[in-house]
Protein backbone atom coordinates (compact mmCIF):
# COMPACT_ATOMS: atom_id res chain seq x y z
CA UNK A 1 0.00 0.00 0.00
CA UNK A 2 2.57 2.21 0.86
CA UNK A 3 4.70 1.75 -1.64
CA UNK A 4 2.14 1.49 -4.16
CA UNK A 5 1.14 5.03 -3.27
CA UNK A 6 4.63 6.36 -3.40
CA UNK A 7 5.37 5.00 -6.80
CA UNK A 8 2.42 7.32 -7.94
CA UNK A 9 3.27 10.10 -6.11
CA UNK A 10 7.05 9.62 -8.23
CA UNK A 11 4.55 9.38 -11.46
CA UNK A 12 2.71 12.79 -10.42
CA UNK A 13 6.01 14.09 -10.01
CA UNK A 14 7.43 13.10 -13.13
CA UNK A 15 4.29 14.30 -14.95
CA UNK A 16 4.60 17.40 -13.42
CA UNK A 17 8.06 17.76 -14.32
CA UNK A 18 7.26 16.38 -18.29
CA UNK A 19 3.97 18.78 -18.17
CA UNK A 20 6.26 21.89 -17.21
CA UNK A 21 9.42 21.50 -18.66
CA UNK A 22 10.36 24.56 -20.67
CA UNK A 23 9.52 25.04 -24.11
CA UNK A 24 11.85 27.38 -25.39
CA UNK A 25 14.35 25.54 -27.01
CA UNK A 26 11.42 23.34 -28.49
CA UNK A 27 9.86 22.77 -32.00
CA UNK A 28 7.51 22.95 -34.00
CA UNK A 29 8.18 26.15 -35.65
CA UNK A 30 5.76 28.35 -37.83
CA UNK A 31 6.66 31.19 -39.98
CA UNK A 32 3.08 33.40 -38.83
CA UNK A 33 2.40 34.77 -35.48
CA UNK A 34 -1.32 34.80 -35.35
CA UNK A 35 -3.30 36.14 -31.94
CA UNK A 36 -4.92 32.43 -32.02
CA UNK A 37 -5.85 29.79 -33.87
CA UNK A 38 -10.23 29.04 -34.11
CA UNK A 39 -11.02 25.26 -34.64
CA UNK A 40 -14.70 24.47 -35.63
CA UNK A 41 -16.48 22.12 -33.66
CA UNK A 42 -19.75 19.92 -34.73
CA UNK A 43 -21.47 17.31 -32.50
CA UNK A 44 -22.13 13.57 -34.38
CA UNK A 45 -25.32 13.00 -33.77
CA UNK A 46 -24.76 8.79 -33.69
CA UNK A 47 -22.04 8.76 -31.34
CA UNK A 48 -22.50 12.20 -29.38
CA UNK A 49 -18.36 12.66 -30.51
CA UNK A 50 -17.39 15.92 -30.96
CA UNK A 51 -15.51 16.31 -34.33
CA UNK A 52 -13.15 19.26 -35.31
CA UNK A 53 -11.31 19.37 -38.67
CA UNK A 54 -7.31 19.65 -39.26
CA UNK A 55 -5.54 20.19 -42.48
CA UNK A 56 -2.55 17.80 -42.48
CA UNK A 57 0.52 16.57 -44.92
CA UNK A 58 2.06 17.66 -48.07
CA UNK A 59 -0.05 18.63 -49.80
CA UNK A 60 -2.70 19.09 -47.63
CA UNK A 61 -5.29 17.15 -46.56
CA UNK A 62 -8.17 18.12 -44.23
CA UNK A 63 -9.10 15.28 -41.79
CA UNK A 64 -12.23 15.23 -39.58
CA UNK A 65 -10.86 14.45 -35.52
CA UNK A 66 -12.96 13.28 -32.23
CA UNK A 67 -12.22 16.02 -29.44
CA UNK A 68 -10.22 14.28 -26.57
CA UNK A 69 -10.38 16.99 -23.85
CA UNK A 70 -8.16 14.43 -21.34
CA UNK A 71 -6.02 13.58 -24.99
CA UNK A 72 -2.38 13.63 -24.43
CA UNK A 73 -1.38 14.09 -28.68
CA UNK A 74 -3.21 13.46 -32.05
CA UNK A 75 -3.15 10.34 -33.14
CA UNK A 76 -3.89 9.56 -37.40
CA UNK A 77 -4.70 6.48 -39.23
CA UNK A 78 -1.90 6.10 -41.31
CA UNK A 79 -2.65 2.95 -42.55
CA UNK A 80 -5.17 3.85 -45.06
CA UNK A 81 -4.01 6.84 -48.02
CA UNK A 82 -1.59 8.97 -45.37
CA UNK A 83 0.66 10.13 -48.14
CA UNK A 84 2.93 13.32 -47.54
CA UNK A 85 6.21 14.62 -48.64
CA UNK A 86 6.64 15.98 -45.32
CA UNK A 87 5.57 12.72 -43.14
CA UNK A 88 8.99 12.11 -40.43
CA UNK A 89 9.55 9.40 -38.39
CA UNK A 90 10.31 10.43 -35.25
CA UNK A 91 13.60 9.25 -33.92
CA UNK A 92 13.54 7.73 -30.19
CA UNK A 93 16.65 9.40 -29.29
CA UNK A 94 15.02 12.86 -30.32
CA UNK A 95 13.71 14.87 -27.40
CA UNK A 96 10.03 15.00 -28.74
CA UNK A 97 10.13 11.28 -28.04
CA UNK A 98 11.00 12.39 -24.21
CA UNK A 99 7.66 14.43 -24.37
CA UNK A 100 5.09 11.38 -24.85
CA UNK A 101 4.72 9.29 -21.92
CA UNK A 102 5.68 5.69 -21.91
CA UNK A 103 6.97 6.88 -25.65
CA UNK A 104 10.50 5.14 -25.81
CA UNK A 105 12.59 3.06 -28.14
CA UNK A 106 11.09 -0.31 -27.88
CA UNK A 107 12.30 -3.33 -25.91
CA UNK A 108 15.65 -5.43 -27.54
CA UNK A 109 16.79 -6.65 -29.83
CA UNK A 110 16.25 -3.93 -32.02
CA UNK A 111 17.90 -3.66 -35.72
CA UNK A 112 20.61 -1.65 -36.26
CA UNK A 113 20.18 1.70 -37.64
CA UNK A 114 17.32 3.89 -37.11
CA UNK A 115 15.02 3.88 -34.17
CA UNK A 116 11.51 5.09 -34.17
CA UNK A 117 9.81 6.44 -31.43
CA UNK A 118 7.21 3.95 -30.53
CA UNK A 119 4.61 4.13 -27.96
CA UNK A 120 0.83 3.90 -27.53
CA UNK A 121 -1.09 5.74 -29.68
CA UNK A 122 -4.51 4.95 -28.69
CA UNK A 123 -6.04 2.57 -26.15
CA UNK A 124 -3.24 -0.34 -25.92
CA UNK A 125 -2.16 0.01 -29.36
CA UNK A 126 1.04 0.35 -29.94
CA UNK A 127 2.42 2.70 -32.87
CA UNK A 128 5.13 4.99 -34.08
CA UNK A 129 5.23 8.78 -33.21
CA UNK A 130 5.89 10.58 -36.52
CA UNK A 131 5.45 15.06 -37.39
CA UNK A 132 4.35 16.58 -40.20
CA UNK A 133 2.91 19.83 -41.31
CA UNK A 134 -0.33 20.83 -40.06
CA UNK A 135 -2.40 23.85 -41.18
CA UNK A 136 -5.06 25.64 -39.19
CA UNK A 137 -7.28 29.01 -39.15
CA UNK A 138 -6.36 31.83 -37.39
CA UNK A 139 -7.79 34.80 -36.22
CA UNK A 140 -6.93 38.00 -34.79
CA UNK A 141 -9.17 40.15 -32.39
CA UNK A 142 -12.96 39.46 -33.97
CA UNK A 143 -11.52 38.72 -37.40
CA UNK A 144 -10.88 36.40 -39.15
CA UNK A 145 -7.19 35.50 -40.28
CA UNK A 146 -5.18 33.40 -42.74
CA UNK A 147 -3.99 29.64 -42.71
CA UNK A 148 -1.13 28.85 -40.70
CA UNK A 149 0.88 26.13 -41.01
CA UNK A 150 2.93 24.30 -37.98
CA UNK A 151 5.63 22.26 -39.47
CA UNK A 152 6.73 19.14 -37.51
CA UNK A 153 3.54 19.02 -35.36
CA UNK A 154 4.22 15.01 -33.98
CA UNK A 155 1.60 12.86 -33.58
CA UNK A 156 0.77 9.09 -33.19
CA UNK A 157 0.59 6.70 -36.38
CA UNK A 158 -2.35 4.27 -35.89
CA UNK A 159 -3.85 1.84 -37.30
CA UNK A 160 -7.38 2.14 -39.24
CA UNK A 161 -8.47 -0.61 -36.89
CA UNK A 162 -8.44 1.97 -34.34
CA UNK A 163 -11.19 4.09 -36.04
CA UNK A 164 -13.67 1.50 -34.92
CA UNK A 165 -16.43 2.97 -32.57
CA UNK A 166 -15.44 6.93 -33.62
CA UNK A 167 -17.84 8.70 -35.67
CA UNK A 168 -17.99 7.75 -39.53
CA UNK A 169 -15.50 9.48 -41.23
CA UNK A 170 -13.37 10.25 -38.55
CA UNK A 171 -9.30 9.97 -39.24
CA UNK A 172 -8.41 9.95 -35.19
CA UNK A 173 -8.24 11.82 -32.21
CA UNK A 174 -7.08 15.43 -31.43
CA UNK A 175 -6.07 15.30 -28.55
CA UNK A 176 -6.39 18.59 -25.98
CA UNK A 177 -5.34 17.49 -22.42
CA UNK A 178 -2.55 19.27 -20.07
CA UNK A 179 0.27 17.75 -21.81
CA UNK A 180 3.30 18.74 -23.89
CA UNK A 181 2.43 17.13 -26.87
CA UNK A 182 -1.81 17.90 -27.03
CA UNK A 183 -2.92 20.29 -29.76
CA UNK A 184 -3.07 23.17 -27.70
CA UNK A 185 0.01 22.63 -26.40
CA UNK A 186 2.22 22.13 -29.37
CA UNK A 187 -0.21 25.06 -31.65
CA UNK A 188 0.47 27.84 -28.61
CA UNK A 189 4.34 26.74 -28.69
CA UNK A 190 4.93 27.06 -32.42
CA UNK A 191 2.81 29.94 -32.66
CA UNK A 192 4.06 32.12 -29.45
CA UNK A 193 0.66 32.41 -28.52
CA UNK A 194 -0.92 31.97 -24.81
CA UNK A 195 -1.40 28.31 -23.22
CA UNK A 196 -4.78 29.11 -22.93
CA UNK A 197 -8.01 27.38 -25.08
CA UNK A 198 -11.68 28.46 -24.79
CA UNK A 199 -13.65 25.79 -25.71
CA UNK A 200 -17.98 26.16 -26.36
CA UNK A 201 -19.23 22.91 -27.53
CA UNK A 202 -22.17 22.68 -29.05
CA UNK A 203 -25.30 22.73 -27.52
CA UNK A 204 -28.62 24.11 -27.98
CA UNK A 205 -27.10 24.89 -31.54
CA UNK A 206 -25.48 22.59 -33.53
CA UNK A 207 -21.95 24.56 -33.66
CA UNK A 208 -19.06 25.16 -31.43
CA UNK A 209 -15.58 26.34 -31.51
CA UNK A 210 -12.52 26.06 -29.91
CA UNK A 211 -9.89 29.02 -29.43
CA UNK A 212 -6.23 28.70 -29.05
CA UNK A 213 -4.39 31.75 -27.68
CA UNK A 214 -7.32 33.08 -26.23
CA UNK A 215 -10.97 33.05 -26.17
CA UNK A 216 -13.74 35.23 -24.36
CA UNK A 217 -12.56 38.84 -25.13
CA UNK A 218 -13.03 40.68 -28.04
CA UNK A 219 -17.11 39.72 -28.88
CA UNK A 220 -19.60 42.29 -29.18
CA UNK A 221 -20.24 41.19 -25.31
CA UNK A 222 -17.03 40.04 -23.45
CA UNK A 223 -17.89 36.38 -22.23
CA UNK A 224 -15.23 36.50 -20.18
CA UNK A 225 -17.03 38.74 -17.54
CA UNK A 226 -18.89 36.41 -16.89
CA UNK A 227 -16.86 33.87 -16.01
CA UNK A 228 -16.21 32.46 -12.55
CA UNK A 229 -12.92 30.67 -12.16
CA UNK A 230 -12.13 27.42 -10.39
CA UNK A 231 -8.10 25.55 -10.46
CA UNK A 232 -7.65 22.37 -12.14
CA UNK A 233 -5.94 19.87 -11.66
CA UNK A 234 -3.79 17.54 -14.24
CA UNK A 235 -4.06 13.61 -12.78
CA UNK A 236 -6.16 11.70 -10.37
CA UNK A 237 -3.84 9.98 -7.86
CA UNK A 238 -5.52 6.79 -6.92
CA UNK A 239 -5.62 3.11 -7.99
CA UNK A 240 -6.84 4.05 -11.66
CA UNK A 241 -4.33 7.17 -12.32
CA UNK A 242 -5.15 8.62 -15.26
CA UNK A 243 -4.84 12.34 -16.29
CA UNK A 244 -7.21 14.79 -17.53
CA UNK A 245 -8.68 18.15 -16.60
CA UNK A 246 -10.15 17.68 -13.10
CA UNK A 247 -11.83 20.20 -10.61
CA UNK A 248 -13.37 20.01 -7.04
CA UNK A 249 -16.98 19.42 -6.31
CA UNK A 250 -17.93 19.79 -3.24
CA UNK A 251 -21.24 20.01 -2.94
CA UNK A 252 -24.57 19.03 -5.30
CA UNK A 253 -27.78 21.48 -4.94
CA UNK A 254 -31.04 20.74 -6.85
CA UNK A 255 -32.66 24.29 -6.70
CA UNK A 256 -31.95 25.27 -2.97
CA UNK A 257 -31.95 21.41 -1.81
CA UNK A 258 -29.09 19.77 -1.44
CA UNK A 259 -27.78 16.14 -2.21
CA UNK A 260 -26.26 14.50 0.47
CA UNK A 261 -23.36 12.69 -0.50
CA UNK A 262 -22.31 9.53 2.15
CA UNK A 263 -18.88 9.75 3.23
CA UNK A 264 -18.00 6.82 1.61
CA UNK A 265 -14.93 5.39 -0.08
CA UNK A 266 -16.42 5.50 -3.65
CA UNK A 267 -16.78 9.28 -3.23
CA UNK A 268 -13.97 10.41 -1.08
CA UNK A 269 -10.76 9.60 -1.08
CA UNK A 270 -8.73 7.66 1.63
CA UNK A 271 -8.01 11.14 3.18
CA UNK A 272 -11.48 11.71 3.74
CA UNK A 273 -11.39 14.21 0.21
CA UNK A 274 -14.11 14.26 -2.38
CA UNK A 275 -12.59 12.65 -5.02
CA UNK A 276 -11.51 14.98 -8.42
CA UNK A 277 -14.51 15.54 -10.86
CA UNK A 278 -12.97 14.98 -14.52
CA UNK A 279 -14.62 17.14 -17.81
CA UNK A 280 -14.87 14.39 -20.33
CA UNK A 281 -15.83 15.32 -24.58
CA UNK A 282 -16.09 11.41 -24.67
CA UNK A 283 -19.20 10.88 -22.54
CA UNK A 284 -21.96 11.99 -23.15
CA UNK A 285 -23.47 12.52 -19.89
CA UNK A 286 -22.30 13.65 -16.18
CA UNK A 287 -21.47 10.04 -14.78
CA UNK A 288 -22.43 9.89 -10.48
CA UNK A 289 -21.28 7.47 -8.56
CA UNK A 290 -24.51 5.19 -7.38
CA UNK A 291 -24.42 6.19 -3.64
CA UNK A 292 -24.71 9.93 -5.40
CA UNK A 293 -27.02 9.19 -8.51
CA UNK A 294 -29.69 7.53 -6.29
CA UNK A 295 -30.54 10.51 -3.68
CA UNK A 296 -29.47 13.24 -6.86
CA UNK A 297 -32.37 11.76 -9.23
CA UNK A 298 -34.97 11.23 -6.62
CA UNK A 299 -34.57 15.14 -5.43
CA UNK A 300 -34.85 16.07 -8.85
CA UNK A 301 -37.85 14.27 -9.49
CA UNK A 302 -39.45 15.98 -5.74
CA UNK A 303 -38.70 19.09 -6.75
CA UNK A 304 -39.81 18.88 -10.84
CA UNK A 305 -43.46 17.82 -9.10
CA UNK A 306 -43.44 20.50 -6.41
CA UNK A 307 -41.92 23.40 -8.18
CA UNK A 308 -43.19 22.97 -11.19
CA UNK A 309 -45.70 20.46 -11.55
CA UNK A 310 -44.04 18.14 -13.53
CA UNK A 311 -45.01 14.32 -13.22
CA UNK A 312 -42.17 11.73 -13.76
CA UNK A 313 -42.84 8.94 -16.35
CA UNK A 314 -41.13 5.27 -16.95
CA UNK A 315 -37.22 5.67 -17.36
CA UNK A 316 -35.89 5.08 -20.43
CA UNK A 317 -32.23 3.91 -20.53
CA UNK A 318 -29.60 5.24 -19.84
CA UNK A 319 -31.17 7.66 -17.99
CA UNK A 320 -33.04 7.26 -14.49
CA UNK A 321 -35.26 9.88 -14.49
CA UNK A 322 -37.35 10.80 -17.14
CA UNK A 323 -40.71 13.45 -17.22
CA UNK A 324 -43.44 13.98 -19.37
CA UNK A 325 -42.51 16.36 -21.77
CA UNK A 326 -46.02 17.79 -22.51
CA UNK A 327 -46.00 19.27 -18.79
CA UNK A 328 -43.11 21.03 -19.11
CA UNK A 329 -42.52 24.64 -20.97
CA UNK A 330 -39.77 25.53 -22.60
CA UNK A 331 -37.64 28.85 -22.35
CA UNK A 332 -34.26 30.31 -23.87
CA UNK A 333 -32.69 28.40 -21.43
CA UNK A 334 -34.05 25.10 -22.22
CA UNK A 335 -37.07 23.23 -20.61
CA UNK A 336 -38.18 24.57 -17.45
CA UNK A 337 -36.97 22.07 -14.79
CA UNK A 338 -35.18 22.72 -10.93
CA UNK A 339 -31.50 23.93 -11.48
CA UNK A 340 -28.59 22.27 -10.68
CA UNK A 341 -25.84 24.23 -8.63
CA UNK A 342 -22.79 22.30 -8.35
CA UNK A 343 -20.56 23.66 -5.31
CA UNK A 344 -16.47 23.67 -6.65
CA UNK A 345 -13.68 24.70 -4.31
CA UNK A 346 -15.41 27.48 -2.79
CA UNK A 347 -18.89 27.68 -1.70
CA UNK A 348 -19.59 31.03 -3.97
CA UNK A 349 -18.29 29.32 -6.62
CA UNK A 350 -21.35 27.65 -8.43
CA UNK A 351 -21.30 26.11 -12.56
CA UNK A 352 -25.16 26.04 -12.98
CA UNK A 353 -26.38 23.54 -15.04
CA UNK A 354 -30.56 24.84 -16.66
CA UNK A 355 -32.92 22.87 -18.50
CA UNK A 356 -30.70 23.25 -22.14
CA UNK A 357 -27.69 21.36 -20.16
CA UNK A 358 -29.54 18.83 -17.62
CA UNK A 359 -32.47 17.55 -20.27
CA UNK A 360 -32.20 15.61 -23.26
CA UNK A 361 -35.29 14.91 -25.51
CA UNK A 362 -35.61 11.15 -25.95
CA UNK A 363 -39.03 10.95 -27.67
CA UNK A 364 -42.34 13.25 -28.90
CA UNK A 365 -43.41 12.76 -24.85
CA UNK A 366 -40.42 11.97 -22.89
CA UNK A 367 -37.55 14.26 -22.19
CA UNK A 368 -34.54 12.64 -19.46
CA UNK A 369 -32.54 14.16 -17.06
CA UNK A 370 -28.92 13.83 -18.98
CA UNK A 371 -27.22 12.03 -15.68
CA UNK A 372 -26.31 8.57 -15.45
CA UNK A 373 -25.45 6.03 -13.02
CA UNK A 374 -22.17 5.05 -12.95
CA UNK A 375 -21.84 2.04 -10.92
CA UNK A 376 -20.71 2.10 -7.15
CA UNK A 377 -17.14 2.69 -8.24
CA UNK A 378 -17.08 5.61 -10.42
CA UNK A 379 -15.90 9.22 -10.24
CA UNK A 380 -18.03 11.86 -11.32
CA UNK A 381 -17.34 13.19 -14.81
CA UNK A 382 -18.98 16.25 -16.17
CA UNK A 383 -19.54 15.04 -19.56
CA UNK A 384 -21.05 16.49 -23.05
CA UNK A 385 -24.23 17.68 -22.47
CA UNK A 386 -23.72 19.00 -19.34
CA UNK A 387 -20.84 20.67 -21.21
CA UNK A 388 -22.40 22.31 -24.07
CA UNK A 389 -23.60 26.12 -24.69
CA UNK A 390 -20.74 26.90 -21.90
CA UNK A 391 -17.82 28.54 -22.64
CA UNK A 392 -14.79 27.07 -21.06
CA UNK A 393 -11.02 28.34 -20.57
CA UNK A 394 -8.45 26.14 -19.90
CA UNK A 395 -5.70 28.16 -18.54
CA UNK A 396 -2.74 25.82 -19.01
CA UNK A 397 0.02 27.92 -17.48
CA UNK A 398 -2.19 29.22 -14.68
CA UNK A 399 -3.82 25.69 -14.58
CA UNK A 400 -7.13 28.04 -14.19
CA UNK A 401 -10.66 26.94 -15.32
CA UNK A 402 -12.92 29.75 -16.38
CA UNK A 403 -16.58 28.80 -17.04
CA UNK A 404 -19.65 30.50 -18.12
CA UNK A 405 -22.62 28.90 -16.85
CA UNK A 406 -25.11 28.70 -19.98
CA UNK A 407 -24.89 31.17 -22.85
CA UNK A 408 -27.93 30.10 -23.71
CA UNK A 409 -29.80 33.01 -22.08
CA UNK A 410 -28.76 35.76 -24.33
CA UNK A 411 -26.14 33.90 -27.15
CA UNK A 412 -25.30 30.05 -27.96
CA UNK A 413 -22.09 28.71 -29.23
CA UNK A 414 -22.63 29.43 -32.98
CA UNK A 415 -21.98 33.10 -31.96
CA UNK A 416 -18.52 32.24 -31.90
CA UNK A 417 -19.16 30.50 -35.37
CA UNK A 418 -16.54 32.33 -38.04
CA UNK A 419 -17.70 33.87 -40.70
CA UNK A 420 -16.35 35.27 -43.85
CA UNK A 421 -14.58 38.10 -41.89
CA UNK A 422 -15.40 38.44 -38.48
CA UNK A 423 -15.57 35.59 -35.48
CA UNK A 424 -18.82 36.33 -34.02
CA UNK A 425 -22.23 36.72 -36.29
CA UNK A 426 -24.45 39.73 -34.72
CA UNK A 427 -24.74 41.13 -31.40
C1 LIG B 1 -4.27 42.13 -36.19
O1 LIG B 1 -5.12 43.23 -36.36
C2 LIG B 1 -4.52 44.47 -35.99
C3 LIG B 1 -5.59 45.56 -36.07
O2 LIG B 1 -6.46 45.34 -37.14
C4 LIG B 1 -3.33 44.74 -36.94
O3 LIG B 1 -2.72 45.94 -36.57
C5 LIG B 1 -2.36 43.59 -36.79
O4 LIG B 1 -1.29 43.75 -37.69
C6 LIG B 1 -3.03 42.26 -37.06
N1 LIG B 1 -2.10 41.19 -36.77
C7 LIG B 1 -1.91 40.16 -37.60
C8 LIG B 1 -0.92 39.13 -37.17
O5 LIG B 1 -2.50 40.04 -38.66
C1 LIG C 1 4.71 8.45 -42.13
O1 LIG C 1 5.45 8.09 -41.00
C2 LIG C 1 4.95 6.97 -40.28
C3 LIG C 1 5.77 6.78 -39.06
O2 LIG C 1 7.05 6.36 -39.40
C4 LIG C 1 4.97 5.74 -41.17
O3 LIG C 1 4.39 4.66 -40.48
C5 LIG C 1 4.20 6.04 -42.43
O4 LIG C 1 4.30 4.97 -43.30
C6 LIG C 1 4.70 7.29 -43.10
N1 LIG C 1 3.88 7.58 -44.22
C7 LIG C 1 4.37 8.10 -45.34
C8 LIG C 1 3.40 8.30 -46.45
O5 LIG C 1 5.53 8.39 -45.45
C1 LIG D 1 -10.03 0.75 -11.32
O1 LIG D 1 -10.24 0.25 -12.61
C2 LIG D 1 -10.65 -1.10 -12.64
C3 LIG D 1 -10.69 -1.54 -14.08
O2 LIG D 1 -11.32 -0.62 -14.91
C4 LIG D 1 -12.00 -1.22 -11.95
O3 LIG D 1 -12.44 -2.55 -11.96
C5 LIG D 1 -11.87 -0.73 -10.52
O4 LIG D 1 -13.13 -0.73 -9.90
C6 LIG D 1 -11.31 0.68 -10.49
N1 LIG D 1 -11.05 1.04 -9.09
C7 LIG D 1 -11.42 2.21 -8.59
C8 LIG D 1 -11.13 2.41 -7.14
O5 LIG D 1 -11.97 3.07 -9.24
C1 LIG E 1 -12.20 2.89 3.04
O1 LIG E 1 -10.99 3.57 3.25
C2 LIG E 1 -10.44 3.36 4.56
C3 LIG E 1 -9.24 4.29 4.71
O2 LIG E 1 -8.37 4.16 3.63
C4 LIG E 1 -10.07 1.88 4.70
O3 LIG E 1 -9.53 1.64 5.99
C5 LIG E 1 -11.34 1.05 4.51
O4 LIG E 1 -11.02 -0.31 4.53
C6 LIG E 1 -11.99 1.36 3.18
N1 LIG E 1 -13.26 0.68 3.07
C7 LIG E 1 -13.62 -0.03 2.02
C8 LIG E 1 -14.99 -0.63 2.06
O5 LIG E 1 -12.89 -0.18 1.02
C1 LIG F 1 -48.46 13.22 -20.23
O1 LIG F 1 -49.34 14.25 -19.90
C2 LIG F 1 -50.43 14.34 -20.80
C3 LIG F 1 -51.22 15.61 -20.44
O2 LIG F 1 -51.34 15.77 -19.06
C4 LIG F 1 -51.27 13.06 -20.67
O3 LIG F 1 -52.34 13.10 -21.57
C5 LIG F 1 -50.36 11.85 -21.02
O4 LIG F 1 -51.09 10.64 -20.79
C6 LIG F 1 -49.12 11.86 -20.15
N1 LIG F 1 -48.22 10.83 -20.62
C7 LIG F 1 -47.67 9.95 -19.81
C8 LIG F 1 -46.73 8.96 -20.44
O5 LIG F 1 -47.86 9.94 -18.60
Amino acid sequence: MASSSSVLLIATALLVVLISVSFSNAQPTSSSRPQGVALRVTKDASTLQYLTSMKQRTPLVSESLVIDLAGEFQWVDCENGYVSSSNRTLSCSGKECGWISGASCGRPPRPPGFQPCRGFVYLSNQGVFASDVVSVPSFNGTKKGPEVAVREFVFGCGSTSLLQGLAEGVKGIAGFGPFQVSVPSQLSLALRIPRVFAMCLPGSSSKGVIYIGGGGAGRPYDFTKRFQYTPFYTSLVGPNFTSGYYIQVKSIEIEGKKVPFVSDNTTFDSLGFMKLTQLSTTKPYTVLPSSVYKPFISIFTERAKTLYNIPSVAPVAPFGACFNSSRITHSKVGAMVPFIDFGLHRETVEWRFQGTNSMVKVSDTVECLGFVDGGEFANLVIGGQQLGDNLLEFNLAKKSLGFSSTLAEMESCSTFELGENTLSATS
